[in-house]
């Protein structure tokens, strides 16, 4: 039954509610004034709140206002007396569902508490269809790192820090974002993402401000940027390093200031944003090479992330696969596949360049192409072997941009890194394989910032 808290300070209005809505089988707690109802908010779930707008201590508006933050899915209804129904009229514009006005009315208070209540189911029915369509996959991985992810989802979303996650393209970093809303007690806000490797430079700061009509000639009409949008949820600034730098700096003014102005506008617009960043970058080096203040890095990354390649937690493999198998799987057949084992080998000494992005798209191929119940050694041969062959033709034109030298250097630090996992990270072993000295092998990794891990 949902639970209604009443807050007033005058005894007899609590107790002729509290008897009329317990009738109705309503479970009813009370408190005498704002505050106290406010902390019996933190440890008890509550669907409505009935709120006398002239309080002792905290005004009722005050206290409306603090409950919408905080509590943005709670409905609130205002008792009002007579002499103050300016003040409930104000409520409702700040988003209080409806007034009473006293003496209450029984049945207009019946009434009135039924509809806030179905309004709220309503919305929490929204928001849990919403939440399952925004997550395509639950994050699946029970190695080390994983678990620590899990941790810093689980602490993280009481507070609005800022959070900036790190990892290889097609590591989950989306995924941790989306979680991270989703905990939080934004969760029924908006969640709001802007990729900013895709929006042209002219364009992005109109896209994350908003324009007013007429701020340059395709403005034709006013439009709120991304982070207006964002008001009391999160935005992803995904691909953050891609920012222009003059991008970064109005960014950086956003965080520190809370407000901004739209382009060609000059009214100050507040917005309650939390912020959660990603990149795939290498962001120290950004920050070196002058493409990344560092100001805003410090400011963005107040919890760090890491999302790891899926090389590095191989253990996770399994637990992946296994999930890919029963959501991949087809519909005429009875149990999801699985893989020989030697199969398994295979795919665990696959470097996955694309990570787990590579693993859904090829589980995903390999339950369509093949009929093997077990999936043999030769169908993850061929089924793998076509996809690097699409990834090489797409990774080629990451190079597009750069000079000869610069994509030499890319391609020696990437081959470098998978002959050094193709050999267990021994020095000598790779050293040889590339046909370089150990020290020159050294040099190597230390140019390009490659770190070995031991006792893999
Ligand atoms: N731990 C996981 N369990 C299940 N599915 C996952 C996991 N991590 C990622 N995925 C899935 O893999 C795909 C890639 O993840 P996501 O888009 O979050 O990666 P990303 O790090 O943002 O990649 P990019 O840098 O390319 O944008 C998505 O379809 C996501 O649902
Ligand atoms: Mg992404």
């Amino acid at each position: 039954m949902p639970s209604i808290l009443i807050i007033d300070d005058e005894q007899g209005i609590r107790s002729v509610l509290k008897d009329v809505l317990a009738d109705e089988g309503y479970d009813v707690l009370l408190a005498e004034d704002g505050l106290r109802g406010l902390s019996l908010l933190e440890t008890n779930p509550v669907d409505l709140v009935i709120l006398d707008v002239w309080l002792p201590n905290m005004g009722g508006i005050d206290v409306l206002k603090k409950l919408k933050t905080d509590f943005p899915d709670i409905e609130v209804i205002i008792i009002s007396g007579h002499a103050n129904i300016d003040l409930a009229v104000n409520a409702v514009k700040i988003g209080a569902f409806d007034f009473l006005e006293k003496p209450l009315s029984l049945e207009r208070t019946i009434t009135v508490v039924r509809n806030a209540l179905a309004l709220e189911g309503l919305r929490k029915e929204n928001r849990n269809l919403k939440n399952t369509l925004f997550i395509e996959d639950r994050m699946v991985g029970e190695s080390e790192s994983m678990q620590k992810i899990r941790a810093i989802i689980d602490q993280s979303a009481a507070s609005d820090a800022r959070i900036l996650i790190l990892g290889e393209n097609g590591t989950g970093k989306e995924l941790v974002a989306r979680a991270i809303h989703l905990k939080s007690r934004r969760a029924a806000g908006p969640f709001v993402e802007v990729n900013c490797a895709a929006i042209p430079d002219t364009l992005i700061e109109s896209e994350l401000f908003g324009h007013e009509k007429g701020a340059f000639t395709s403005a034709v009409a006013q439009r709120k940027g991304r982070f207006e949008l964002a008001h009391r949820g999160s935005i992803f600034l995904d691909e953050v390093a891609d920012l222009s730098l003059s991008a970064q700096a109005k960014v950086l003014r956003v965080i520190q200031e809370l407000t901004f102005e739209r382009v060609g506008g000059e009214e100050k617009i507040e917005v309650d944003v939390r912020i959660i960043a990603a990149t795939n970058k290498d962001i120290q080096k950004e920050i070196k090479a002058g493409r990344f203040r560092e100001d805003l890095f410090f400011r963005l990354n107040v919890i760090p992330v890491f999302v790891p390649p899926l090389r590095e937690r191989l253990s996770d493999l399994p637990f992946l696969i296994s999930y890919f198998m029963e959501k991949y799987k087809p519909p005429k057949v009875s149990e999801p596949r699985t893989l020989s084992e030697n199969a398994m080998r295979t795919l665990e000494a696959y470097a996955w360049p694309g990570n787990i992005r590579e693993l859904k798209n090829f589980m995903e191929r390999v339950n369509i192409m093949t009929e093997e119940p077990v999936i043999s050694e030769a169908a993850v041969a061929q089924y793998l072997g076509a996809m690097s062959t699409e990834r090489d033709t797409a990774r080629l034109k990451e190079f597009e941009h750069l000079n000869l030298n610069q994509a030499k250097e890319e391609f020696e630090k990437e081959f470098i890194t998978r002959k050094l996992h193709e050999h267990k990270s021994n020095i000598s072993k790779t050293a040889q394989a590339l046909g370089l000295y150990p020290s020159n092998l050294h040099s190597k990794l230390k140019k390009y910032g490659i770190t070995v891990e031991r006792g893999k």
